[in-house]
């Protein structure tokens, strides 16, 4: 149990990990959830609402995560229990526990992904002429066996990639992934922008209208915060633990926080023109993706090659993410309990995919609801909302309360490379972040 740092795994490169920690932060929760989430909440006030609070909370948590992981060299649980044991391990079990039911529901979606680039050119875009695009997606959804199938065939490279370890899995497949998907991204946005009508969408996207900024969209501009940068559940901690004492971490912090913010702002340049250029509704909820987007590809001409990238690259976003999900529950189980990584990927793989099957049928009906909402809801509810910020505190308060002195020295390679914000990082962990997540979590955490 507790296996030292010797011989453990290592990224091969700076740009390996940068590729690998952005991949894990740039998923679904950018390209699927933020638009969503961005339209139901009011538009470009929100925006701002959620750059403030990725840049002041988010990096500081990243950083803090990153310190922990590099300095102990373990597992999320290992980690607190090498620096300070005690209850704090309870911390990285929360975590591993998130990575559980994260994943879960995340490989449903992202089974759908791969669904609909076959959709693409086979039909969908007659059925979504006609109108028929929301029936159709309730019709994929409601039908289990389909559903089952493409979640069991994603969680299935996703066990894959990292069965084959942290260099040659998870970073070699993410410096091809992440690169297409920049690419991918930006031929989606040419086109939208040059959409006649495209006006009016980034206007809805860009004026903020501060009267719609409630405490609620702040509640969610937190949650979406800390799942869109995957922080709250020690992956940054495992992904740091596999990095070389030489990289210098808070410039790591900022570069990953401003590429997933990027891509999430981004990617709603690729969608509000497009939706607004058609006429559709932006807060049409999850359905935004699957539903309103095939319709705006069907009106515009090479409509299948447009939907066919646009779900490319959802399916290459989630599946850099859900590597780093796997990844926090392997490594705990193989640091901990001493499995190989083999019987680690493929057994908790396995699990992880079960545990998905009510989120997986609940869409259709086929699984009842728990207090008025599907399974799935209340699985992304109690990991996004509840685990992830509760995490995202005791995080920010161990370093900046019970281990600061260490974590000061890890962040700066030992006092050899300073950062210019080291004093702010220092209380926004103490003070702003702990505060600021507690207060909004009180007020928000309603259904
Ligand atoms: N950050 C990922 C996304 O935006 C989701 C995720 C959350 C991944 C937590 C790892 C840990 O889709």
């Amino acid at each position: 149990m507790g296996n030292g740092t010797e011989n453990r795994e290592q990224w091969g490169s700076r740009l390996g990990f940068i590729m690998a920690a952005a991949g894990s932060a740039v998923g679904l929760g950018n390209i699927w959830r933020f638009p969503y989430v961005t339209g139901m909440n009011g538009g470009g006030a929100f925006v701002l609402c959620y750059v403030a609070i990725v840049f002041t909370i988010g990096v500081s948590v990243m950083l803090a995560e990153f310190v922990i992981g590099r300095s102990a060299g373990l597992n999320a649980v290992g980690s607190f229990r090498k620096l300070k044991g005690g209850a704090w391990p309870v911390v990285g079990w929360m975590g591993v526990i998130a990575g559980f039911i994260i994943l879960s529901f995340y490989g449903v979606i992202a089974g759908w992904t791969i669904a609909y680039m076959i959709k693409s050119f086979t039909g969908l875009m007659t059925l979504a002429a006609e109108g028929k695009a929301g029936d159709a997606f309730g019709a994929f959804v409601s039908n289990p066996t389909q559903v089952v199938l493409y979640q069991v065939l994603f969680m299935v490279m996703t066990i894959w990639i990292v069965f084959k370890g942290v260099g040659e899995g998870i970073e070699r497949y993410c410096k091809v992934m992440m690169p297409a998907l920049f690419v991918i991204l930006l031929i989606l946005i040419v086109r939208s922008v040059t959409l006649p009508g495209a006006g009016k969408g980034l206007e809805f996207y860009l004026t903020p209208d501060f009267s719609k900024l409630t405490g609620a969209s702040v509640f969610a501009a937190l949650g979406q915060g800390f799942f869109s940068l995957s922080l709250g559940m020690g992956c940054m901690i495992t992904y740091g633990s596999y990095l070389s004492k030489k990289e210098i971490l808070p410039s790591a912090a900022i570069t990953v926080t401003f590429l997933d913010t990027m891509v999430a702002f981004l990617a709603g340049f690729a969608i509000f023109p497009a939706v607004f250029a058609f006429g559709l509704e932006p807060a049409a909820g999850p359905g935004l993706t699957f539903i309103t987007l095939p319709n705006v590809f069907a009106k515009m001409p090479g409509g299948m090659i447009f939907s066919f990238l646009f779900f490319l690259l959802l399916f290459f976003a989630a599946l850099t993410s859900s590597v780093s999900l796997l990844e926090v529950c392997v490594a705990y189980f193989k640091d901990e309990m001493g499995w190989t990584r083999e019987k680690a990927s493929w057994l908790l793989g396995g699990i992880i995919t079960a545990l998905g099957i009510p989120s997986a049928l609940s869409l259709g009906g086929h699984f009842p609801k728990i207090a008025g909402k599907d399974f799935l809801d209340v699985m992304d509810f109690i990991s996004s909302n509840v685990l992830l910020p509760l995490g995202g505190i005791f995080i920010a308060l161990f370093v900046g309360w019970v281990w600061l002195e260490g974590a000061k020295k890890e962040a700066t390679n030992e006092g050899k490379a300073p950062f210019a914000w080291e004093t702010a990082w220092v209380w926004i962990v103490r003070v702003v972040a702990p505060v600021a997540i507690a207060w909004i979590f009180v007020k928000g955490l309603k259904w």
